[in-house]
C-alpha cells in the first residue's frame, strides 16, 4: 500500500525545494500572500500564461518547471475562476483537484491555501487538507509491478501554509480522524471477496476497539438461537458463515438512547439460485459498502471522540448458488416473527436489514436508525451516480440528511412510500414476498419491504447507496472504486444535530 502524506500547516513562506502549488483567478489575479511567496516568478507565470493560453479559468491550471527566482522543482498554478459565491464544498474540491496535479514521485508539496478574494479561513484550510488527503488515496495492495511514474516516495510530505496555522491545525484534527473512516470503508469496498469475506471482515472491525469501541460478534449459532431466518436463508448456500458485528461508541451521556447505523454487508453477490448474469459481475464485491460505510463512520466518530452514544450493525453475509442454498419459493421466518416467501434470491440485501433492523430497535431502543445499502439497480437508473436514494418514515431525519447531504456534497435525494407499493410486496403463502415482481419502482417496493420491520415510532431512513457506494467514474476526491460514501455525511448529521 502506498503510505499516506503526512499533512502539515505553516505560516505563509516561499518554500526551498519540491512541487508549490498556488491558485489565481481570471485574469490571473493572485491573493496577497501568494503574491509574496511568488515573488518575481508572478511575471513569468504571466509570460507563460501567455504562450498557453492560460486564463485562470476554474478546472484549468499552468505548470512550469523550475521556475526561476524559485527553489521549487514545480509550481502549479490553479484557476479558480471567477471569485463567485462559495459553496460549502468547494474547498474540498479545490485541495483534491490540487493533489491531482502533483506527480506521484513528488515528495514535498506546498499549497498555498489562498485565493484571489483573500486567505481560506481554519475551516477552508482544513477542507482542502481533506481534499488532498482523500485524494491521495490508492488501493495498490495487489500490484506487484510497478511503472516507474507510478512509484511513490516512501515518505510524502504536503505543507498547507495558512493565514493562521494553528487554527488550521484543530480543525483538521477532526477531519483527519473523518479521513481515516473514509479510507477504512474505502479500503473494505476495493477487498475482493476471497480475501474479504464475513469472518475476516468481522476480523477486521476488532481494529475498532483500539479507538475505545465495543466489538461484539455473533456467529451463525447466536444468529440461529435468536431467530434471525431471513439472514441466515441469505448465507446458508456459502460454504462462509455469516456473521453480526455490533459496534458500540459511548460517547455520549451515560443512559441516553444511541443513534443506530445498520449496514448491507453482503460481501459477494451472485445472486444466489436467481443467479445474476456475468456482466459486471465482479462489482458484487462491493456489495457490502453500506457495512463498510457505518464502520468507517463508528472509527471516525470513535477517533474524534463524539459525544454521541451510537451503535453500528452490520450484516455479514455470502450469497452464493449451491446445494444447499435457498430457492425461490423457499418460506423463511425473520426475527420479527414475520414469514417471508423468497421470489427472487438475488433480491437478498432487504432479508439481511430485515433481521439486522429489527434486532438494532429491539435492543437498543434508538433515537433513530439510519441503514445503508446498494440494494437496487433501479436506484441507478432512477437516480444515477450522483444521489444516493433516501426513504424516510420521518420528515425532521430526513430533511437533516438532506442538509448534511448538500454540506458534505454526499447528496440524498427523498424518494417516496405509499401504501399502493406495500401492497405489491404481500404474498399468497407468507407474510410478505421478498420482490414486488414487476421492476417498476424496485428500489420503492425494496424500501417498502424494509419498512415492515421498522415500527412506526422510531424515525428511519434508508439509503439506497447502490449508484455511490463504488464508482468506476473519477472525482475530485476519490480516484480508487471504492468511494466510502457516506461516512462524511453521517459523521456531519452527528455533529450537527445528536452531540451536546
Ligand atoms: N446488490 C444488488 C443491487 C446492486 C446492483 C447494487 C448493481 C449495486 C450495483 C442487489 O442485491 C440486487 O441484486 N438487487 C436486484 C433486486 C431484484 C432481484 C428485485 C436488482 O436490483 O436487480
Ligand atoms: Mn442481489
Ligand atoms: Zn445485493
Amino acid at each position: 500500500m502506498s503510505s499516506a502524506p503526512k499533512i502539515a500547516f505553516n505560516a505563509f513562506t516561499t518554500p526551498s525545494k519540491g512541487v508549490l502549488i498556488a491558485f489565481c483567478g481570471e485574469g490571473l489575479e493572485f491573493g496577497s500572500a501568494t503574491r509574496k511567496v511568488l515573488g518575481k516568478t508572478a511575471d513569468l507565470v504571466r509570460r507563460a500564461a501567455k504562450g498557453e493560453r492560460f486564463s485562470g479559468k476554474s478546472g484549468t491550471s499552468l505548470e512550469l518547471l523550475l521556475p526561476e527566482a524559485l527553489k521549487v522543482d514545480r509550481l502549479v498554478v490553479i484557476g479558480t475562476g471567477k471569485g463567485s459565491e462559495s459553496k460549502p464544498n468547494d474547498a474540498l474540491k479545490l485541495g483534491g483537484g490540487a493533489m491531482g496535479k502533483v506527480p506521484k514521485s513528488a515528495e514535498d508539496v506546498t499549497v498555498v491555501a489562498e485565493l484571489p478574494s483573500g486567505a481560506l479561513d481554519a475551516d477552508q484550510a482544513a477542507d482542502l487538507a481533506q481534499g488532498i488527503a482523500l485524494r491521495a488515496y490508492v488501493f495498490d495492495r495487489y500490484k506487484t509491478k510497478r511503472k516507474d511514474d507510478e512509484k511513490t516516495p516512501e515518505k510524502r510530505s504536503v505543507t498547507i501554509a495558512v493565514e493562521g496555522p494553528g487554527a488550521a491545525r484543530k480543525a483538521y484534527a477532526r477531519r483527519e480522524a473523518v479521513t481515516g473512516g473514509v479510507l477504512m470503508a474505502r479500503d473494505l469496498v476495493n477487498e475482493p471477496a476471497n480475501v474479504l469475506y464475513p469472518e475476516e471482515f468481522a476480523r477486521r472491525t476488532r481494529a475498532l476497539s483500539k479507538a475505545g469501541i465495543d466489538v461484539e460478534v455473533l456467529d451463525e449459532r447466536d444468529m440461529k438461537k435468536l431467530g434471525m431466518g431471513a439472514l441466515l436463508g441469505v448465507g446458508q448456500g456459502s460454504s462462509r458463515e455469516s456473521r453480526l458485528v455490533v459496534m458500540r461508541w459511548n460517547g455520549g451521556k451515560k443512559g441516553e438512547a444511541p443513534v443506530c447505523f445498520v449496514g448491507k454487508g453482503v460481501c459477494f453477490d451472485t445472486g444466489g439460485i436467481s443467479i445474476k448474469p456475468a456482466g459486471s459481475m465482479e462489482d458484487m464485491k462491493g456489495d457490502m459498502a453500506g457495512a463498510a460505510c457505518v464502520t468507517g463512520l463508528m472509527q471516525a466518530l470513535a477517533a474524534r471522540k463524539a459525544k454521541v452514544n451510537a451503535v453500528g450493525l452490520i450484516g455479514l453475509v455470502e450469497n452464493m448458488p449451491d446445494g444447499k442454498a435457498q430457492r425461490p419459493g423457499d418460506i423463511v421466518t425473520s426475527l420479527s416473527g414475520q414469514t417471508i416467501e423468497i421470489i427472487n434470491t438475488d433480491a437478498e440485501g432487504r432479508l439481511v436489514l430485515a433481521d439486522v433492523i429489527w434486532y438494532a430497535a429491539d435492543r437498543f431502543k434508538p433515537k433513530f436508525i439510519v441503514d445503508l445499502a446498494t440494494l437496487t439497480g433501479a436506484i441507478i437508473v432512477a437516480l444515477g451516480q450522483e444521489y444516493a436514494g433516501m426513504f424516510a418514515n420521518n420528515d425532521e431525519l430526513s430533511e437533516r440528511l438532506t442538509k448534511a447531504g448538500e454540506e458534505t456534497g454526499e447528496k440524498v435525494w427523498r424518494m417516496p412510500l405509499a401504501p399502493e407499493y406495500d401492497k405489491m410486496i404481500d404474498s399468497k403463502f407468507a407474510d410478505m414476498k421478498n420482490t414486488g415482481g414487476s421492476r417498476w419502482g424496485g428500489a420503492i417496493t425494496a424500501a417498502q419491504f424494509i419498512k415492515r420491520f421498522v415500527d412506526d415510532k422510531t424515525p428511519w431512513a434508508h439509503l439506497d447507496i447502490a449508484g455511490t457506494g463504488f464508482d468506476s467514474r473519477q472525482n475530485d476526491v476519490n480516484r480508487s472504486w471504492g468511494s466510502g460514501w457516506g461516512v462524511r455525511l453521517l459523521d456531519r448529521l452527528v455533529a450537527e444535530y445528536y452531540e451536546r
